[in-house]
C-alpha cells in the first residue's frame, strides 16, 4: 500500500480538490468523514492529516467536530480555513465569530518561512473564504504569516507538527498553493511520493489476480473512458478470464462499433462479445415522440434486459466489473440542515449484480478521472479513447429530437461524423467539453441548383465546461462553423439548414432531450 494522507472532510466544496492536489504530488490521499475515530486513522497507518475547510462556524450547535485524539496520533496535521478555526478552538486558542465573511483575494505576507513556506516567495496572493477569525494563538503555536485582515493567517507548532492556514491552497486562485501543500507532504510528513501510475497499475494487477483467482469476470464495455480503462487493466491482470460485452443499441455514432471491435478484439485480443440489439431498441422506440424521459426509460430498461440475456449466453461468471471512480463512492458530509449523509449508489448497471448474484469488481474506485486517464495511457489506450468527450448512455437517442427513426439516425450520424472530423482536424475537439450534432424534427426550405428543397435542420452543439454542471457555448471561429455547416448541407442528403446553439447551461442543458 502507498503511504496515505487522510483528508478529513468538514463539508467543503473543495475537499475533493484537496485530495487531488495531494495526489498530483504523487502522494496517495484518502477522504475520510470528519467523525472518523482517530483509532481508524492509526490502523490505516496515515502519515499525515489535512483538515478540510467547510461552511460551518465552530460556534454553531451542529458544527462538525472531529475526534480530539487525532491530535495525539503523533502525525502532522494541516488545518485549512475551517481547519484552522478548529485547531484554534480545540487546542485552546480563541476564535471570534466574524461579523462578515472575508471572501476573495488576500495578500499574504510570510514572516518566517519555516517548513511550510520553504523556498517560496515572502509575498503571495491567496484565496480566502471564511467567517470566523482566530484571535488568540493556541499554546505552543506562533504566527508565521499574516494577511491584511488576519494577523494569524498562518500558524505553526513545529514541535508537534501542527500547521494551519486561513486561505485555500488547493484552489487555482492561490499563488503557489500546490507548493505549500507539497512542503507539508514532503517537508513535514516526509512522504516518499510512492503514488505513481506505474505503482498503481502494479498493485491493481496483483489485487485483481488475488481477488479473482480462477473465476471469470464480465464487463459491460461502453467505449467511454472509465469502462475502457477498467477493461484494459483487468485484461492485463487476467487475460482471457475477462469477457467484455458491448451492446449495439442502434443509437451509436458512425463507425463506433467498428472502432470498439478493432481496438479491443483485434488490438488488445480481449474476448469481446458484440450484441447487436439495434432492431429491438428501435422497435420499442418507434412512435415515442412526446416524452424524452420515456425514451430514456425505454433505452435504460432495454439495455438491462439485453445485457442480462447476454450474460446467460456467456455462461457462469462470478464477477461483474465496473468502471466506478472515486468521486462516485465518496460519502458526502451532511452539514447543518442538509439531508443525512448518503453513500452514492454506484451501480451503473441498475441492480444487476445483486440479481445475478455477481460480485462487483471495481479496480478504479480509488482514482480520480485524471488519474484514470493516465492509467489508460500507460496501458496503451489511444488518445482518442483516453481523452474522449463524454457521450450519454442513451446515445443518439437524446440527440434526435422527437421520434427516433432509422432515417433520422442516419442523417444525424452523417452530419455528426462531419462535425467530429472537422473538430479533430482543427484541433478544437480536444479544447472543448463536448461537440456534437442534433437532429431537429422541423423542415425548412433551401435551394439546390435551381430547385427548391424542403429538408431537415441540424443543430450544432459545442460547449465548454469543467464538470457538466454548468456550461457555456464555445466561440468557435466563424470560418470553422462555416466549413462544418457548408459540408453538412452539401454532403448530407435531407439537410437544408444548419443552426448553431448559443444557449448556456443553465438554463439550457447540454443535451437537447
Ligand atoms: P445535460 O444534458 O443534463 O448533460 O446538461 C450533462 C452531461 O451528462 C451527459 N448526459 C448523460 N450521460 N446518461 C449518461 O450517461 C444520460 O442519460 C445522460 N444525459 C446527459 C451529457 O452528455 C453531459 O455530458
Amino acid at each position: 500500500m502507498p503511504q496515505t494522507i487522510a483528508v478529513l472532510d468538514f463539508g467543503s466544496q473543495y475537499t475533493q480538490i484537496i485530495a487531488r492536489r495531494i495526489r498530483e504530488c504523487q502522494v496517495y490521499s484518502k477522504i475520510y468523514h470528519y467523525k472518523t475515530p482517530a483509532e481508524t486513522l492509526r490502523a490505516d497507518g496515515v502519515i499525515g492529516i489535512v483538515l478540510s475547510g467547510g461552511p460551518s462556524s465552530v460556534f454553531s450547535k451542529k458544527a462538525p467536530i472531529p475526534d480530539k485524539k487525532i491530535f495525539e496520533l503523533g502525525v502532522p496535521v494541516l488545518g485549512i480555513c475551517y481547519g484552522l478555526q478548529l485547531m484554534g478552538h480545540m487546542l485552546d486558542g480563541k476564535v471570534a465569530q466574524g461579523a462578515r465573511r472575508e471572501y476573495g483575494h488576500g495578500n499574504l505576507e510570510i514572516l518566517a518561512s519555516g517548513k511550510l513556506f520553504a523556498k517560496l516567495p515572502k509575498k503571495l496572493r491567496v484565496w480566502n473564504s471564511h467567517g470566523d477569525k482566530l484571535i488568540k494563538l493556541p499554546p505552543g503555536f506562533k504566527a508565521i504569516g499574516r494577511t491584511e485582515n488576519s494577523p494569524y493567517a498562518v500558524i505553526e507548532d513545529q514541535k508537534r507538527g501542527f500547521y494551519a492556514i486561513q486561505f485555500h491552497p488547493e484552489v487555482f486562485h492561490t499563488e503557489r498553493g500546490t507548493d505549500v501543500l507539497k512542503n507539508f507532504l514532503l517537508g513535514v510528513c516526509g512522504a516518499a511520493q510512492d503514488w505513481t501510475t506505474k505503482d498503481f497499475i502494479q498493485h491493481a494487477v496483483e489485487e485483481i489476480r488475488s481477488t479473482v483467482g480462477t473465476s471469470r469476470v464480465i464487463l459491460g464495455l461502453s467505449g467511454g473512458v472509465d469502462s475502457s480503462v477498467a477493461a484494459a487493466l483487468i485484461h492485463k491482470a487476467i487475460g482471457r478470464q475477462l469477457t467484455c460485452v458491448f451492446v449495439d443499441n442502434g443509437l451509436l455514432r458512425k463507425g463506433e462499433r467498428e472502432a470498439v471491435e478493432s481496438l479491443y478484439k483485434r488490438h488488445f485480443k480481449i474476448d469481446l462479445r458484440v450484441v447487436d440489439a439495434s432492431a429491438q431498441f428501435l422497435k420499442l422506440l418507434k412512435g415515442v415522440d412526446d416524452d424524452p424521459e420515456r425514451k430514456r426509460k425505454i433505452i435504460g430498461l432495454t439495455f438491462i434486459k439485453v445485457f442480462e440475456k447476454s450474460l446467460k449466453s456467456i455462461g457462469h461468471a462470478d464477477f461483474l466489473a465496473q468502471g466506478t471512480l472515486y468521486p462516485d463512492i465518496i460519502e458526502s458530509v451532511a452539514i447543518g440542515d442538509n439531508p443525512a449523509a448518503l453513500i452514492k449508489s454506484h451501480h451503473n448497471v441498475g441492480g444487476l449484480p445483486a440479481k445475478m448474484k455477481l460480485k462487483l469488481l471495481e479496480p478504479l474506485k480509488e482514482l480520480f478521472k485524471d488519474e484514470v486517464r493516465r492509467v489508460g495511457s500507460a496501458l496503451g489506450l489511444p488518445k482518442e479513447v483516453v481523452w474522449r468527450q463524454p457521450f450519454p448512455g442513451p446515445g443518439l437517442g437524446v440527440r434526435v429530437v422527437g421520434e427516433i427513426t432509422p432515417e433520422r439516425l442516419d442523417i444525424l450520424r452523417e452530419a455528426d461524423a462531419i462535425l467530429q472530423e472537422e473538430m479533430m482536424s482543427s484541433g478544437w475537439y480536444w479544447k472543448v467539453w463536448q461537440s456534437f450534432c442534433v437532429f431537429l424534427p422541423v423542415k425548412s426550405v433551401g435551394v439546390v441548383g435551381d430547385e427548391r428543397n424542403y429538408a431537415h435542420v441540424i443543430g450544432m452543439r459545442i460547449v465548454e465546461s469543467i464538470d457538466a454542471m454548468t456550461a457555456d457555448w464555445t466561440r468557435l471561429p466563424y470560418d470553422l462553423i462555416q466549413k462544418i455547416s457548408g459540408r453538412i448541407t452539401n454532403e448530407v442528403r435531407g439537410v437544408s439548414r444548419v443552426v448553431y446553439d448559443v444557449s448556456s447551461k443553465p438554463p439550457a442543458t447540454i443535451e437537447w432531450e
